[in-house]
């Protein structure tokens, strides 16, 4: 089965020649940071020699994704703080900006050692995290992600969101896919970090609009991209 609007959609948002796509990706955008307003919880990340010691290849054969979580653990701080930091560093691109994400990560925390249940804000040029509503969300989390057990369960869900109007503006209607690369590339390295810290993640289909509608009234204007959540498994038996 073709779904033609996606095809339309792509093919109307293609480069045709090199000059096309050179002139495309000439104006790299450096993002402005989100300015902070409430609470900040300065992140702990792990130095680089904690990780795991079988490199990333290991990893990539080892990574599966996780949908029963224990409910009755927290997840260290951080392990939390170091998934946030190293995959939100960018990657080697030819558009992307490193240290200007376009997505910003709404987070919510289920289960984090030291840090109250709630949402929150990632701001990752301050190596914090802001909180904007404290609170326990299991149930609206698991709604929001389609009505899936796994995301009320989850010790954090994370959510990729991009206010698409000026990302748009910088790069015409190819915009949209580039804050979709870079939200699920953040995601797909923060997967792998579970895996190297003894955690694990799965990505999610979530409804669109509820999930903007939840993180309002801050996030009131952007759009959702890409989730994952992620956190302690929970062992058979
Ligand atoms: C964009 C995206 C959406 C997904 N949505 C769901 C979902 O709604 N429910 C679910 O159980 N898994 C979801 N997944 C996870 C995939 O089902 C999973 O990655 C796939 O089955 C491969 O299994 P593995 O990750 O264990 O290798 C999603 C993955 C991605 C990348």
């Amino acid at each position: 089965m073709t779904f033609h609007a996606i095809t339309d959609m792509h093919l109307a948002s293609s480069l045709a020649t090199g000059d096309d796509a050179a002139r495309w990706r000439s104006p790299r955008w450096h993002r402005p940071a989100p300015e902070p307003s409430g609470d900040l919880t300065e992140l702990r990340p792990l130095p680089a020699d904690g990780l795991d010691p079988h490199g990333v290849e290991q990893i990539i054969f080892r990574r599966r994704s996780t949908r029963n979580y224990d409910t009755g653990v927290e997840i260290p701080f951080d392990a939390f703080s170091t998934l946030l930091d190293r995959s939100t560093r960018g990657v080697a691109s030819d558009v992307l900006t490193p240290g200007a994400p376009l997505t910003d990560l709404y987070l919510i925390v289920h289960a984090v050692e030291g840090l109250t249940p709630g949402v929150y804000l990632h701001h990752p040029q301050r190596g914090a995290v802001e909180l904007l509503r404290a609170g326990t969300f299991r149930a609206q989390a698991s709604r929001i992600a389609a009505g899936q057990q796994y995301a009320g369960d989850a010790h954090v869900n994370l959510y990729y969101l991009a206010h698409l109007p000026s990302i748009t503006g910088r790069y015409g209607d190819r915009g949209y896919r580039l804050a979709q690369l870079e939200g699920a590339l953040h995601a797909g390295k923060l997967h792998l970090g579970t895996h190297a810290l003894g955690l694990g993640a799965v990505g999610s289909t979530s409804f669109d609009d509820e999930v903007v509608d939840f993180f309002s009234p801050h996030a009131a204007g952007k759009d959702y991209m890409f989730v994952t959540v992620f956190g302690r498994r929970r062992r058979k038996g």
